[in-house]
Parts: C-alpha cells; sequence; structure tokens
C-alpha cells in the first residue's frame, strides 16, 4: 500500500503508565513498515510548543516493548494555557507552526482524557490533523472497552491487596487501601474483587460508613477478625453526593467534563474543615476504628500503581493499538482515536471521545459479581 502520510509526529502526554513505551514501538514500526517518518516530540504538549524532539527511527524503538514510562517524556501541559516565564501562555499558535515546520502530515498523541481534549482543541485550531490512543490506569476515556495501563495498575493493586490480607489477618485489624483512578472506580473495583476485598468503595456509589461499620462488625460476629477496604481516591460519601447535587454547588462544580464528580461540599465548623483537608482513606480509617472499636490502618499505594513494566495484556494491548494507529495512518484516516470495541481495534471520531468521562455504570457487571460475593459497596443494597 501507498501510504497516505509522509511524516508524523509522536507525543505521549498526561500521567504516563505502563504500555506506553509498547505503544510508541507499536505506532513506530507500523508507520516505518508503510514508510512514514516517525518524530519523537519529548515531554508532551510541552515539547512541541518548545521544539523538543528526537528521531523516531527503528534503533530508536527497539527493546522498548517491556519498559515502563515513556522514552519521549510526559508532562500535564495544555498548548492553549501553558506556563511560560512564570505566566500562563496561549500558545497554540506556536504549536501548529512548529508542526507546519516539520512537515507533520498528522499528530499522534498518546494520553487520558486531558490529552484527548487538548488534541481535538489544536486539531481545531490548525490544519494539522491528530491520532489519539487512549492510555490511562483510570480506564476512564470513553468509546474505549479498555484502555492501555489498566490492566498493569489493576495488577499492581491487586498484589498490594494480597499483601495487605496476610498482615491485617495477623493484627486482627482493618486496612484502607486507597487505589487511584480520579473520579472513575474502575480500577479500585477490578483490583478489589481481584484481591477479594471485603468493602470496596468507588465514586460511582456514595458511601454511608454505619452500612460499612454494620459490614464489618457481621463479619466479626462471624469469626472474621480483620478486614480489607479498597477506597477508590475520587470517593465521596451521600452527605457529600446531595450537598454537591444541590443546584448551588451543582453550578459551581459544572467544569468542562460532562460526567464530572461534583466537587466537595463546603465545610463549616473547624472538625469538618480538619476532615476536608485528611486524605480520604485516612478520613474513612479513622472513622470505622471510632465506629467499630477494631484497630484501623492506612495504604495509599500513589504512584507505585504507575511504574514498572506493563502486563503481559497490556503489552499486547498498546501494541495491537500502536500498529493499528500506523494502519490507519497509511490508509489517511485522522482525527480519529483507536479504540477496542468488542476485541476489536477500531477507529472512533475524536469528537466522541474528547470530554466525556467513562464512569463505572450502576449494573455494571463487575458491581453484580462484587455483591454476589458479599463484597460490601458501601450503600444500603
Ligand atoms: O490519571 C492517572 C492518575 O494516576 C490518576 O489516577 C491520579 O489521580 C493522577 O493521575 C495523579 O496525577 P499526578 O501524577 O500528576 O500526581
Amino acid at each position: 500500500m501507498k501510504s497516505k502520510t509522509k511524516t508524523i509526529g509522536i507525543l505521549t502526554a498526561g500521567g504516563d503508565c505502563p504500555g506506553l513505551n509498547a505503544c510508541i514501538r507499536g505506532v513506530a514500526k507500523a508507520a516505518m513498515h508503510y514508510g512514514i517518518k516517525v518524530i519523537g516530540i519529548q515531554d508532551g504538549f510541552r515539547g512541541l510548543v518548545e521544539n523538543r524532539t528526537i528521531s523516531l527511527d527503528s534503533a530508536a524503538v527497539s527493546g522498548l516493548l517491556t519498559q515502563g514510562g515513556t522514552l519521549l517524556g510526559t508532562g500535564r501541559d495544555k498548548p492553549h494555557k501553558i506556563m511560560m516565564g512564570g505566566k500562563s501562555m496561549d500558545m497554540t499558535d506556536v504549536a501548529v507552526a512548529n508542526m507546519h515546520r516539520m512537515n507533520m502530515d498528522c499528530l499522534v498523541c498518546l494520553g487520558g482524557n486531558g490529552t484527548q481534549k487538548n488534541a481535538l482543541r489544536l486539531r481545531e485550531s490548525g490544519d494539522i490533523p491528530v491520532l489519539t490512543l487512549p492510555k490511562t490506569i483510570d480506564n476512564d476515556v470513553a468509546q474505549t472497552d479498555v484502555s492501555f495501563g489498566f490492566d498493569s495498575a489493576m495488577a499492581i493493586a491487586t498484589e498490594a491487596i494480597d499483601r495487605l490480607h496476610t498482615t491485617a489477618t495477623s493484627h486482627h485489624r482493618i486496612i484502607v487501601c486507597e487505589v487511584m483512578g480520579h473520579d472513575a472506580g474502575w480500577l479500585a473495583l477490578g483490583a478489589g474483587v481481584a484481591g477479594g476485598a471485603d468493602v470496596i468503595l468507588i465514586p460511582e456509589i456514595p458511601y454511608d460508613l454505619a452500612v460499612v461499620a454494620r459490614h464489618l462488625s457481621e463479619r466479626r460476629r462471624n469469626g472474621k477478625r480483620f478486614s480489607i477496604i479498597a477506597v477508590a481516591e475520587g470517593v465521596r460519601s451521600k452527605t457529600e453526593a446531595q450537598q454537591s447535587s444541590a443546584p448551588a454547588s451543582k453550578k459551581k462544580s459544572d467544569k468542562s467534563e460532562k460526567q464530572d464528580k461534583p466537587a466537595p461540599p463546603k465545610e463549616s465548623s473547624e472538625e469538618e474543615l480538619h476532615l476536608v483537608q485528611e486524605p480520604v482513606a485516612s478520613r474513612i480509617a479513622r472513622k470505622l476504628q471510632q465506629l467499630t472499636g477494631t484497630e484501623a490502618r492506612v495504604t495509599s499505594l500513589g504512584h507505585v500503581q504507575r511504574g514498572g513494566q506493563p502486563t503481559a495484556h497490556d503489552r499486547l494491548l498498546s501494541t495491537r493499538l500502536g500498529t493499528r494507529a500506523g494502519t490507519l495512518l497509511a490508509e489517511g484516516v485522522y482525527d480519529v482515536m483507536v479504540a477496542i470495541q468488542g476485541g476489536e481495534a477500531v477507529a472512533v471520531p475524536l469528537a466522541s471521545v474528547a470530554g466525556i468521562k467513562k464512569l463505572v455504570p450502576r449494573d455494571h457487571t463487575w458491581i453484580e459479581t462484587a455483591r454476589l460475593v458479599e463484597t460490601c459497596l458501601g450503600d444500603d443494597l
């Protein structure tokens, strides 16, 4: 096939995750197969604005498949709002001019929700097409069944929950394990079910600690003297959810994402102010210790979940998505995200992805599964 695309730029943006290097390799190798020149842009959109590039020839992408992180570097900068000399600047024109100067036919962006929006915005303000790939441990990119990085992070969080089990059992403790995921509960729910957490709290189901405490006490009555609680970082209580869905606060929290999590409610008393500053898992552990009389501890997994080598699943997924991107570029298909739908790697219009968060639906099979193995999800059901 004679390629319709001659030169592409490729960048990684947002938080890193396992599978980025495998995906870069997949895009670059497939692109080279079709005779497309590949320019690597360093440190996300900032590198595009600052014109920092490397050549991604076959030597450069060799040996990348199993490596964590991203050889290109990444960042959370947006071309239209980027800190330059201590000021926030709109550098969209500079980014577009740099793409023209490099004779780029298309800019390939590997990223999560923020990157999908930034890529579309860049596309709409210049005449350079874009193509994106769904990367995030949060698994919250719309239109794709799964994003790469998620499986690796879920494996790490699951192993952590496994390890917490043995120490919680030995000390007869409650251990609250905080898992990343931004406003979505995919990671906590997936790792929680896989690791056999006794309670799983996710942002999509506002929790009631009285319900959780009842569940823990019931376990104790049944001879289970420990409990593991997987908590997504974005969780909120029933009260917080009710307060933030009230009209005044709803307006305040109405940002550009279509399924944005409402902002936390305004607290007033000193005790409440203190609670707002306390990390969510610590607050939950402290209250559960009070309610149950069982000693509680907290483990926050943090960036450990984004580090290290990708799982076999993520290597395969990243390579499939990346190589499909290469073929689409050769065919001249632009302004799409390469997604996984029903097991197939397909192109979906970027406009149908950007600005939409894929949260866990209340009727999702993982939720039903969790309930059927007697996992408490913090609600009354
Ligand atoms: O989006 C990926 C993610 O790891 C989220 O789960 C988390 O909320 C956030 O990034 C952390 O971002 P940073 O690396 O900038 O601290």
